[in-house]
């Protein structure tokens, strides 16, 4: 049965990444992942501002340097992105010796929302032995004076920067919040994108009542949430020059075929190795196995993208006509189906 696939241009040996979470940290934990058989696995992200309080920190010593030592103002000191202190280098090590021991790509994360500064930190990464980045577009825009053309175009530009920093493949994981997510995702392709990772979970607090403070949650994810990111993969899959890797509510094989079904390239998972340990990998990919075997499909490329929209020739009017059809034709609890 041959389950691979092209993500960024890499081949995987099948779909199922398994994405930023505490469980890639170190390299025991990547090796874990590899061994379960994940076909990739992404690290947990690196954010802007960890590399720029390393730069300011680095600024301060060369200063310090300065002063006591003139010579140092006329390069005594390494570059600034060859010179890390403790812990970016001590990340950059755990990919770099990640990247060696395992056969499996390994991606590196960014996570960052400004195109100024930091972004040749990629460089760093690619020369640790990343095979891609992959660039977490994090950012809530609080401003109510910041119109959402001004929010995209930084975002854009900040692909961008990354993207003209390594020549390994960089995508970009974002946020389903947008008025118009694929002409969005046009710009980021545009502006650099080699793929995009739908979508970004956001994490809301909740209020402490007790403390009246807010109270930061963080949950892991049910079935339920695949609808968003499905919806929009299956509008995108063949309608962008992108990969296309599905991230958010994987628990069984059933999103993972769902996810392929749309159009998807991968699917991540977090929430189901956090939950039941990275040995779901292979109970995840034993369910792909079994659901094509029961359908007679021996080869992904023959049903991937079977659900995708770009058949369809007025998309917006089947969205519009299942979302009347839904409201309209509700009947009472007995209507819920549950996932
Ligand atoms: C504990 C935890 C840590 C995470 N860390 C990162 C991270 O560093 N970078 C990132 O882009 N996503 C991170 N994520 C998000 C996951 O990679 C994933 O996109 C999200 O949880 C949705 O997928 P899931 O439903 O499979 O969990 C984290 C998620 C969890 C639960």
């Amino acid at each position: 049965m041959n389950l691979e696939t092209d993500y960024l241009g890499l081949t995987l040996a099948h779909p199922i990444i398994a994405s930023a979470s505490p469980l890639s940290r170190d390299l025991d934990g990547i090796r874990r992942l590899e061994d379960a058989g994940a076909a990739a696995v992404v690290m947990p992200s690196i954010y802007e501002e960890e590399i720029e309080a390393e730069d300011e920190a680095f600024e301060v010593l060369v200063e310090r340097g300065s002063w006591t030592q003139p010579e140092a103002a006329g390069g005594y000191f390494p570059d600034v992105t060859a010179f890390r202190l403790g812990g970016l280098m001590a990340r950059i090590e755990t990919l770099q010796r990640a990247a060696e021991a395992c056969a499996i790509p390994i991606i590196a994360s960014l996570n960052g929302s400004t195109p100024e500064g930091w972004t040749g930190f990629a460089r760093d990464l690619e020369a640790a032995g990343a095979a891609a980045i992959e660039l977490n577009l994090y950012r809530v825009p609080t401003d109510p004076r910041e119109n959402a053309a001004e929010v995209e175009r930084r975002s854009v530009e900040t692909v961008q920067a990354v993207a003209e920093a390594v020549s390994i493949p960089v995508s970009v994981k974002l946020g389903p919040w947008l008025s118009s997510p694929g002409n969005h995702a046009n710009n980021i392709v545009g502006a650099g994108a080699r793929g995009l990772v739908l979508f970004n979970r956001f994490y809301q607090p909740d209020i402490d009542l007790a403390t009246l403070s807010p109270k930061p949650s963080l949950e892991l994810s049910t079935p339920y949430e695949i609808r968003q990111a499905l919806l929009w993969i299956a509008l995108l899959a063949g309608r962008i020059d992108a990969s296309l890797a599905a991230t958010g509510g994987v628990s069984t094989a059933e999103e993972v075929v769902k996810y392929l079904l749309a159009g998807a390239d991968a699917v991540m998972t977090a929430s189901s190795l956090l939950r039941h340990g990275p040995d779901h990998i292979a109970v995840l990919r034993r369910g792909l196995m079994e659901w094509m075997d029961s359908r007679g499909f021996d080869d992904i490329a023959r049903w991937r993208g079977l659900m995708a929209a770009d058949q369809l020739s007025d998309r917006e009017a089947l969205v519009r006509t299942q979302y009347i059809h839904v409201l309209t034709g509700y009947r009472g609890s007995s209507d819920r189906t549950g996932n």
